[in-house]
């Protein structure tokens, strides 16, 4: 058999340095558009198969395929698919294979449409993406899906894979239909090539091999175009950037900073800057396992020392002192959403860039991009695997290049703060310039002043629970308690002030947050005043108590609880809304048909169907009392 190359001359062959260098792409289609069969095949001519793995699938193929004599090259990535399985975890699998000129790394992502997620991990490191489409079939929403993410992942070129042609007997017009339908969506995005080439993947036409059938085709076959295509970024040109993601320090004669090079290159001699605090240096050494280096350049893993001791920790950013990147915290961002729950503004996630994270709110959503016509249309919320245009506002400023110049300074992704799972993938655009005039302004009469005139130390009384569990009751007892003592107060009650601030907000998910947000800042004023201030309000969502509780210090965030059984509040119903929403007549109604999660550790919990409320008050004032809030 002419493929029985050994396994050490493969990877002989894969590490010696091809003429042009590495080129990452990765396949995107739906489930059956012959990605697996093109990957298999590529590998297959590619001579990367061992021998032992190539018998079982001729066998197998024999056996389970459906291509008669011919090896069935999805059968082997299916055999990998279930490795990859074993290996847990990876939904991105990357391979490897070289030709004479060039070696090749291949993301190979999943092609159900809840895998939008895989596919954008694939795209981020990939140079080409090569879209399959079905010749059947023809363009689909999912091509022009992926085709965005491609684009907005920063690749540059695309190889149109038009596959199956063999089904619609090597028609060139079939083919020439296709590649019209495409360029009317993708030409105004931007890539730089878009290569259309007809294929069989299955039989090899035009993969690695011109056929016959299609003569009329005279542009490259897939392999000889991704050997040729120039990919230079140029990315070692670009300003150097490195985040720091350790402080190496094995004893008191030595400290490096450690991080990869996302870009540029850097020698010893060169002045940096750490992008955040603006302080400076020189860079004395390049440290590596192998040795010092004279100069390290993008990609390198690296621990630079320099001339003096700095104040820099994982996160910061050390940068070419003379072209910077933008230090903000607020900037405009593409954002891919992939989670189930929907993306709401106001919304608190954690924001991951570079080794640096820091919680960050979606403060506006400009628009969302509708993936089948690119059309950009206005919206409260992203739905999974929708894309938008959005306002971030982050906790603590980040160092950020705009994703289109350097990648990897410009990407980042959001992380559910509960579930810990990445929910979203964004793609910096610009910083906000606004940000940057604005300033906090010090006021000479202070919080601790404010609370020491008024013997107390100010606190936020969060109630929260169901529509009738009693919260206003017992937040207006407290404060007329608290009051009378000589305390100086204040309530905030949903349903008055949903008729002024927040007259505007309705019931759905995106309002409720944006109603908790509004009063959690409104609070946090009020404890600045050294107010003690009694907040009512279903607030539903776990996210924004946190997000209030966070708003203030560690012990001016009190939780309480009006834990009463729905049951009680149906029977309670004080307002008559619960019989309403029973009757469909109120939509999104609190314990019906939008949810309420509960507190895990809340300061205080009170079941009004137990004690009074007069106890319950008492119960609160008397917590005031022991925590020291009192004075
Ligand atoms: S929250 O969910 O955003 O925190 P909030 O406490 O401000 O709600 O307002 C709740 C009050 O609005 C309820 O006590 C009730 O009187 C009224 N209301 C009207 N419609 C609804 C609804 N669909 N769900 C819950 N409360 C509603």
């Amino acid at each position: 058999m002419e493929n029985q190359e050994t396994r050490a001359a493969v990877m002989e062959r894969l590490t010696q340095s091809g003429g042009h260098g590495v080129l990452r792409f990765l396949t995107c289609g739906s489930v059956d558009d012959g990605k697996s069969t093109l990957i298999g095949r590529l590998l297959y001519d590619s001579k990367l198969l061992f021998e032992d793995q190539l018998s079982v699938l001729a066998r197998d193929s024999r056996k389970h395929g459906t291509v008669g004599e011919e090896i069935d090259f999805a059968l082997l990535l299916d055999g990998l698919e279930a490795e990859r399985e074993q290996g847990i975890t990876i939904d991105v699998a990357y391979r490897y294979f070289a030709t004479e000129k060039r070696k090749f790394v291949v993301a190979d992502t999943p092609g159900h449409e809840q895998y939008t997620r895989n596919m954008a991990t694939g795209a981020s490191t990939a140079d080409v993406a090569v879209m399959m489409i079905d010749a059947r079939k023809g363009v689909l929403i999912q091509t022009l899906r992926h085709t965005y993410i491609a684009r907005m992942m920063g690749i540059r070129h695309i190889v149109l894979a038009v596959n199956k042609m063999d089904l619609v007997e090597h028609s060139r017009g079939r083919f020439h239909e296709i590649v019209a339908e495409y360029m009317k969506s993708a030409e105004d995005l931007g890539f730089e090539t878009i290569t259309p080439i007809p294929m069989s993947a299955r039989y090899g036409e035009n993969v690695t091999m011109r056929s016959e059938s299609m003569s009329w085709h005279t542009g490259p076959t897939l392999i000889e175009h991704l050997e040729e295509l120039d990919i230079s970024a140029d990315i070692e040109n670009e300003p150097f950037r490195m985040p720091v993601q350790w402080v190496n320090r094995p004893n008191l004669n030595f400290r490096g900073y450690s991080g990869v090079v996302v870009s540029g290159s850097i020698k010893p001699g060169d002045a940096i800057i750490v992008a955040k605090s603006g302080t400076a240096a020189n860079v004395s050494r390049i440290v590596t396992a192998d040795g010092d280096l004279d100069e390290a350049v993008a990609g390198d893993s690296v621990t630079l020392v320099l001339n003096h001791e700095m104040d820099i920790s994982r996160g910061d950013v050390l940068c070419a002192a003379e072209e910077r990147p933008e230090v903000s915290d607020q900037f405009a961002a593409e954002i891919l959403w992939m989670n189930q729950d929907d993306l709401l503004p106001g919304r608190s996630y954690l924001l991951k860039i570079g080794t640096a994270t820091t919680p960050a709110t979606i403060s506006s959503l400009r628009h969302r991009v509708d993936v089948n016509t690119y059309e950009k249309q206005p919206c409260r919320k992203l739905e999974m695997n929708g894309i938008g245009m959005c306002n971030v506002s982050t906790a603590q400023p980040i160092a950020f290049d705009p994703y289109h110049k350097i990648r990897d300074m410009g990407a980042f992704i959001l992380i559910d703060r509960f579930t810990n799972q990445t929910v979203g993938a964004g793609m910096i655009e610009f910083g906000l310039r606004r940000a940057s005039n604005i300033h906090h302004h010090a006021m000479t009469v202070t919080k601790a002043a404010r609370s020491q005139i008024k013997a107390q130390k100010p606190a936020v009384l969060w109630f929260t629970g169901l529509s009738g569990a009693g919260k206003s009751t017992v937040a207006n007892l407290v404060e007329q308690k608290l009051a009378l003592a000589g305390h100086h107060t204040y309530s905030l009650d949903g349903d008055n002030v949903r008729h002024g601030l927040n007259r505007d907000l309705g019931f759905t998910d995106e309002d409720r947050v944006e109603n908790i947000r509004r009063i959690g800042e409104v609070g946090r004023l009020f404890v600045e005043a050294g107010l003690l201030v009694t907040c009512s309000f279903i607030s539903p969502f776990r996210s924004e108590r946190q997000m209030v509780r966070e708003l203030v210090e560690a012990n001016e965030f009190i939780e309480v609880f009006v834990d009463t059984p729905l049951e009680v509040c149906i029977q309670r119903d004080p307002k008559g809304l619960y019989k309403k929403a029973k009757a469909g007549e109120i939509k999104n109604f609190t314990g019906f048909d939008s949810p309420y999660e509960a507190p895990e550790n809340p300061e205080l919990r009170i079941d009004t169907s137990e004690i009074s409320a007069e106890d319950a008050a008492d119960q609160v004032v008397a917590y005031l009392r022991e925590t020291g809030r009192l004075g």
